[in-house]
């Protein structure tokens, strides 16, 4: 991918951008989060739950103001156990149940302490009603779950808790992108836009055209992981039919966690059946099963650390490449080609929200990012930043990573939610008229 492909793939970006804030068709969507930046002030106990990618992670967070938190516990769970005991990601599943799994994890971490409130991160399209009331769209990421699509999350949540006599309700939800703004907004107050790389691939940014309630510009979830203006080769075309929602997520298919590896899997079998990848054995499970190829190959070819390195060793052993340099040699070439393609990808999304007329006078420009490829790739995050750098030179740009985001965010959700609670009920008080009759509901 040159310089003029990347150039142009983030003026698509920006079209389809002014395509979904005009209503019209896009692969691009503007969700309203109903939230705005935080101040970096707000402060108390939070209980937030990441619900996203393979783990659902609960925490308790203080928020202690200027920036600062401390996360005094935390519980993870995979939504599929490896040892096969359960699997919350099929269709064998209902929401009832997965929000059920969700509230035994809260209930652990509620115990003994009594939380302010609770913010909920759950990272797939929703449109949203209020702070704390959001339709699921659809699944991405190959999650499944029965019943749950158009209904309300906060209520499914809010159900599984009182099911499971927990005394605390949802008070924001919000998509993953929405929390790392927060957070990385929270600490510093020049974040303009939030982005994740984890298992999926998407991006918010503050949109001056959209107002709270309050008047404030408001962050709005692209789904920039459906954008479709791409140019796709033959293996993303094979990996997009192999997927549950073939068409659709185009961009993710080409820069997330979730492929990534499942790119470099079809890439080597074709080379394979081509008589090109020495000690190809075609009878193996890695060329017969989709998805049997982890993205964190990739880092292990990227990386000279020892570790790293034996790991690699045994991935090779097992899937029948003979630990050679040319067959390890041509491993990193592939792989830092599709690294390299993402890195480009991603830089040409900030490009376009870095470039929109709402940005363009901030004097520092930072994307808050979080996810696994920022935090597990070498040289991921620098790659992209530099990519921007060379072609923003007149700007001061940088990416944030921040760590725990999709927590924290939660966290300041919530907070931010309690405060817009008590300004409506500060402008209701105000508003209502002491003279004449009142009428008490
Ligand atoms: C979802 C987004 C989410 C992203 C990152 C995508 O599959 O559609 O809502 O922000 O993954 O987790």
């Amino acid at each position: 991918m040159d310089l003029s492909s990347l150039r142009k793939i983030a003026d698509e970006f920006n079209s389809e951008l002014d395509l979904a804030l005009a209503g019209e068709k896009s692969s691009l969507r503007i969700l309203p989060s109903f939230l705005s930046a935080p101040t970096g002030q707000e402060m108390g106990h939070y209980i937030a739950i990441d619900f996203g990618g393979s783990n659902l992670r609960v925490m308790l967070v203080v928020l202690k103001g200027q920036g600062g938190y401390e996360i005094i516990k935390q519980i993870a769970r995979p939504l599929k156990d490896p040892q096969g005991r359960y699997d919350y990601t099929t269709d064998n599943t209902s929401g009832q149940e997965v929000f059920g799994f969700a509230a035994d994890l809260i209930a652990e971490v509620v115990r003994g302490v009594s939380p302010d409130q609770l913010g909920l991160t759950f990272s797939y399209p929703m449109q949203q009603n209020s702070i704390c009331s959001a339709s699921l769209i659809r699944w991405t990421k190959e999650l499944k779950p029965r019943q749950t699509v158009g209904r309300d999350i906060g209520k499914m949540l809010g159900e599984a808790l009182i099911k499971k006599r927990i005394d605390i309700e949802p008070v924001a939800i919000i998509n993953d992108t929405v929390a790392v703004f927060l957070a990385g907004c929270y600490y510093d107050s020049s974040v303009c836009a939030g982005s994740i790389c984890g298992t999926g691939y998407n991006v918010c940014l503050l949109e001056p055209s959209r107002r709270t309630a309050a008047d404030q510009a408001m962050i709005v979830n692209t789904e920039a992981g459906n954008f479709s203006m791409l140019p796709g080769n033959l293996y993303d075309r094979s990996l997009d039919q192999a997927t549950d929602d073939p068409g659709q997520q185009k961009m993710e298919k080409m820069v997330s966690g979730k492929y990534l590896g499942e790119l470099l899997r079809i890439t080597l079998r074709d080379m394979g059946e081509k008589g090109l990848l020495p000690g190809y054995t075609p009878s193996l499970t890695i060329w017969n099963q989709p998805f049997t190829l982890p993205t964190e190959v990739l880092g292990w070819l990227q990386t000279e650390g020892s570790r790293e390195r034996q790991m690699l060793n045994n991935w090779m052993e097992v899937n029948g490449f003979d630990n050679k340099l040319e067959n390890l040699t041509l491993l990193k070439l592939i792989g830092s080609a599709i690294l390299e393609r993402a890195m480009k990808l991603i830089a040409s999304t900030y490009i376009a929200i870095l470039r929109r007329p709402g940005q363009i006078n901030n004097k520092r420009q930072v994307i808050a990012v979080d996810g696994a490829l920022f935090k597990h790739l070498p040289e991921f995050l620098a790659g992209v930043e530099s990519i921007l750098r060379s072609e923003l030179p007149d700007r001061s740009v940088s990416l944030l990573y921040t760590a725990d985001g999709s927590n924290i965010g939660a966290a300041v959700a919530a907070a931010l939610a309690e405060d817009s609670i008590e300004t409506d009920a500060r402008s209701l008080a105000s508003d209502s008229t002491p003279e004449g009759p009142q009428f008490i509901i």
